[in-house]
């Protein structure tokens, strides 16, 4: 029998058995997680994390909610800001639709050592799953010590408003349930690299683009997300518990590091100090 490394503990292998690429189950999976990334640009794996796991990583998480960087910004889902408005575009362009977003954050370097997450993060094995299931090969971590590895903190009443990601994919962990809210909201694959079709984004905007897709968060549900080519947000949340979600960055590049300058703007002046240091460079 085949020792498992530490981090596949934490997952249910024996419904998503990642640690073997070769078995004929996940080969199903990969195909599956293709597939819907190909047709809805997310594909979702419920229960991904035993319920031991979860227990865990929200305890370790909840014990970093004081260390959160709050963020706010007003913003198109260009991630334009209104002093970026073209106004060559009409007044209810979606190009000049701007959202009000707030969140927080726990940087990657506020994460301990021996934190679950890390463990799993570091884990080659799960990187080798996501190469496989984005069809991106190599595939890296990110290299960036303050952003390779986060915890989104959506607290009550925090929300995030609609956006195309910058970047081309990026991994989804959430950490607990919401009591209400806090759906991802998904208009998917509603823009190409060639198309910016507007009026569909409108559409999207005022909910009745026929690819609009809600999904609740759950805690143990991995989502593997394309953001790049699909608006979306994520709802207000409700009742009491914060939404806690594990972002996990990779890259098609070795080495990946932000600047200084977006470190310190991200996650405040705290890291100022840090980078002057030579903390983040390679
Ligand atoms: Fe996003």
């Amino acid at each position: 029998m085949v020792e498992l490394p530490e981090p596949a503990q934490f997952i249910d292998l024996a419904r998503y058995p990642v640690h073997d690429l070769a078995d004929s189950r996940t080969q199903a999976l990969i195909a599956r997680c293709r597939n819907d990334l190909e047709t809805q640009a997310f594909a979702v794996l419920d229960d991904f994390l035993t319920p031991q796991a979860v227990d865990r990583f929200w305890r370790e998480s909840m014990a970093l909610h004081d260390l959160t960087v709050r963020r706010e910004a007003v913003r198109s889902a260009y991630l334009d800001t209104p002093d970026q408005e073209d106004t060559s575009f009409p007044e209810d362009h979606p190009r000049r639709q701007f959202f009000r977003t707030w969140w927080g954050v726990v940087a990657d370097d506020l994460i301990p050592d021996d934190h679950g997450l890390r463990a799993l993060y570091a884990w080659e094995g799960l990187t080798a799953f996501f190469s496989e299931a984005l069809q991106v090969r190599p595939l890296y971590r990110h290299a960036d010590r303050f952003q390779a590895l986060n915890i989104n903190v959506l607290n009550p009443g925090d929300e995030q408003a609609w956006h195309f990601d910058d970047m081309d994919f990026v991994v989804l962990l959430y950490l607990t349930t919401p009591q209400g809210g806090g759906e991802l909201e998904c208009a998917s694959l509603v823009r190409s690299d060639d198309d910016p079709n507007y009026d569909d984004v409108a559409r999207a905007f005022e909910g009745t683009y026929e690819g609009l897709r809600r999904r609740s968060a759950k805690a143990g549900t991995l989502t593997i997300m394309r953001g790049h080519h699909s608006v979306h947000r994520v709802l207000p949340v409700e009742g009491s518990i914060p939404r806690l979600t594990a972002v996990l960055a990779y890259d098609r590049i070795p080495d990946k590091r932000e600047s200084d300058a977006i470190n310190i703007q991200i996650f405040g002046e705290r890291v100022r100090a840090k980078v002057e240091g030579g903390f983040n460079r390679g």
